[in-house]
């Protein structure tokens, strides 16, 4: 395949991904691109002989996040004034792509440039009975390590308030507010789990303090899914507020570092969402290395949400001190949270014994 067909793929490749995750509107759009790369459009130019992989490096993410910002900033009236919520076809929004496209050139390079960076507090409400598991299992207060934290929007997990269906958990008065379909086994979530400390790293955490770089955040969430950006500003606002702090460290020098500090009397808990992915296999092993040391003699879990072709596992490892260690898979989730499946209706028993 020569590096055109690639990018013609990539680009379907992402309108299908696009149309599985909910969001139509990304879908056509990426196969109107895919169409205009075919025909040689101006795209073509644009976007050039791309080095690398371009599903992998997220190009077509690039492109879609360019244009959104565009609309969210007002910076391009004409397109706004087709994207969603307004419902105008395709090639009359494609048309309004070409004309931002040739009036601001440098608007794009800066996005094709950079890779795309999301935070998806939604996730909270997928972490949140792993973290419930694992102050039942240790009856300790958690000391929270997460890493690939992003902007630090799922370090206020237990500040949001959730609703999976028929039962609820945490502050009524939050003004974030998660809902997420609960699907498999039952699994009672009980009441406040305590929180002895919280801080995370990522490699290159956005600061949302600095207006720009929440304009990149807002940017690549789908122009058709406004729910997840009501959800994202809600959430921008809390952790802006609650001054959290994500420090900028590569994940195994960082939980090294942090692993190595004193922790009396409660339980660490490493834990990260869609992170490990992007992790070499040198962090992987070193990050497991010191997990299986730290929890040789103090008690530690590791709780993951991950990929796991075709949805993303919540896996919980616990180390109970003593030298025993325990793996599951708690549940099977959606990856922007729309739902997860619980997995192990004995969980309460199984993880405390
Ligand atoms: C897809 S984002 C997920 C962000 C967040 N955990 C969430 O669920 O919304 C992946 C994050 O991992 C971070 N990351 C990738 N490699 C890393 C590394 N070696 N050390 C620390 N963070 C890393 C990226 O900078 C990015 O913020």
């Amino acid at each position: 395949m020569n590096s055109r067909q690639q990018l013609i793929k990539s680009f379907r490749d992402q309108a299908r991904y696009a149309d599985y995750l909910g969001s139509p509107f990304t879908a056509a759009l990426m196969n109107r691109a895919a169409a205009s790369l075919e025909q040689g459009g101006p795209i073509a130019a644009l976007l050039g002989d791309w080095p690398g992989d371009p599903f992998a490096d997220g190009l077509p993410l690039r492109f879609a996040g360019a244009l959104h910002a565009l609309v969210l900033t007002g910076a391009d009236p004409g397109l706004a004034a087709l994207y969603p919520p307004h419902a105008a076809d395709i090639d009359t929004v494609w048309q309004a792509v070409e004309a931002a496209m040739s009036a601001r050139p440098e608007h794009f390079a800066d996005y094709l440039a950079r890779a795309p960076q999301t935070n998806e507090v939604r996730r909270s409400a997928l972490l949140l009975p792993g973290f419930v598991a694992i102050a039942r299992a240790t009856g300790l207060k958690l000391r929270l390590l997460e890493i690939g934290a992003s902007a630090g929007l799922n370090q206020l997990w237990d500040h949001y308030r959730y609703r999976y269906a028929d039962k609820g958990w945490g502050d009524p008065a939050s003004p974030v507010t998660l809902e997420c379909e609960w699907r498999g086994a039952p699994f009672d979530l009980g009441g406040p789990v305590r929180v002895a400390s919280r801080v995370a790293c990522d490699r290159a955490p956005i600061d949302i303090a600095d207006p720009a770089q929440r304009v990149h955040l807002r940017a690549y969430i789908w122009p058709d899914q406004s729910d997840r950006l009501a959800r994202l500003d809600a959430a921008l606002a809390m952790t802006l507020a609650a001054r959290v702090r994500v420090e900028p460290a590569d994940a195994a020098d960082w939980v090294e570092a942090r692993l190595a500090e004193p922790s009396d009397d409660v339980v660490t808990v490493l834990y990260h969402s869609v992170v490990w992915q992007y992790l070499g296999e040198p962090t992987k092993a070193r990050i497991r290395a010191n997990l299986d040391d730290h929890g040789r003699c103090r008690p530690l879990a590791w709780l993951a949400l991950e990929f796991a072709r075709p949805d993303y596992d919540l896996t919980l490892t616990l180390w109970r001190g003593d030298g025993n260690k325990t793996r599951k898979i708690l549940a099977r989730t959606h990856p922007h949270g729309a739902w997860l499946e619980w997995l192990d209706q004995g969980l309460t028993g199984a993880t405390g014994s």
